[in-house]
């Protein structure tokens, strides 16, 4: 039976590993049409998040997808970014040209709305790979579009590895934890890619070498993120390679029996100094509180890189 592929928002940080979701997503055609892509500030702000978004859809061979600038800070809280991990850029690595694409005119949020308005109640996917502000942002200006959304697979948050940019919170929750909240109270069918699992979606030199192999300009520019992004968690957790966060929402979209979890309540913590923006996710069941989202525990790593890699080979 042919499948239609799924119909998606990439709202992005990039971000190395928002860069290769990205080319996952375009290479995938059959599987998933890219409806446009959002940026947000998170990683590093906006002004560059916009300008990556655009480069990496040329290296994708598509300047003709649709690429708009969302919002440039949180809803309540001032912008914290990741050039520690990321660099100065966002996608520090290799040396990369000017986009010559445009930047759509409208606002991102304005795009997210009148897309879900335009399109069958229940036809398009928000895939956010980065803080949830401007998802939030277009709930709270449009609340008619929340019941609309088919499904938000958003990369954030953690239950067992806790905290990456504090100990208790996950980067793309902490930056903006009332966004979290609202999306997460928002009743919307969600799945989580916690670092619970994108800490085992871990580059290796072979894995890493495969893409340079590819002889592509994409394959190369992988491998060159990659090998970048890869110093600063080693150096972190001392582990084997660098975790591909955000190319596992993609990843679920197109092979989702690679991936397991389990059905939870998860609650985004907004008042705490200490524990802000931590996902107090019930993997356990110890409360009665209702199931509000599927909280992806652990992945077919090999699966993973093998579908990534055939996929980039692609481009
Ligand atoms: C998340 O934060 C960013 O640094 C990555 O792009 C990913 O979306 C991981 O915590
Ligand atoms: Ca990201």
């Amino acid at each position: 039976m042919t499948r239609l592929p799924r119909k998606i928002i990439i709202d992005t940080d990039p971000g190395q590993d928002d860069a290769v979701a990205i080319l996952l997503a375009l290479a995938s055609p059959e599987d998933i049409e890219v409806l446009g892509l959002t940026a947000v500030a998170g990683n590093v702000p906006l002004a560059l998040t916009e300008r990556n978004t655009r480069i990496i859809c040329e290296l994708a061979g598509k300047p003709e997808a649709l690429v708009f600038a969302g919002c440039d800070a949180p809803l309540k809280r001032r912008l914290v970014t990741a050039e520690h991990v990321h660099g100065q850029t966002g996608l520090d690595g290799p040396q990369l040209a000017d986009p010559v694409m445009p930047l759509q005119a409208q606002h991102g949020v304005d795009f997210i709305i009148d897309t879900l308005r335009q399109q069958p109640e229940k036809t398009v996917t928000l895939c956010p790979l980065g803080p949830l502000t401007n998802i939030a942002a277009a709930f709270l200006k449009a609340p008619d579009i929340v019941d609309r959304v088919q499904e938000i697979v958003l990369m954030g948050g953690a239950y067992f590895e806790v905290g990456n940019i504090t100990p208790a919170a996950e980067f793309n929750i902490y930056v903006d934890p009332e966004a979290a909240e609202i999306v997460f109270r928002s009743g919307v069918p969600i799945v989580v890619m916690p670092l619970d699992v994108t800490h085992k979606a871990l580059t290796t030199r072979p894995r890493i070498e495969a893409f340079r192999a590819m002889g592509t300009e994409p394959g190369r520019m992988v491998a060159e993120w990659t090998d970048f992004f890869e110093r600063f968690d080693m150096q972190k957790y001392g582990s084997e390679g660098a975790p591909l966060h955000d190319p596992c929402v993609i990843a679920w979209l197109i092979r989702p029996e690679l991936f397991s979890g389990r059905h939870i309540n998860v609650e985004i913590e907004v008042q705490s100094d200490l524990t802000r923006g931590m996902t107090v996710a019930d993997w356990w069941g110890v409360t009665d509180r209702p199931a509000n989202a599927l909280f992806i525990g652990d992945l077919d790593a090999a699966g993973f890189f093998e579908l990534l890699t055939e996929r980039i080979a692609r481009l």
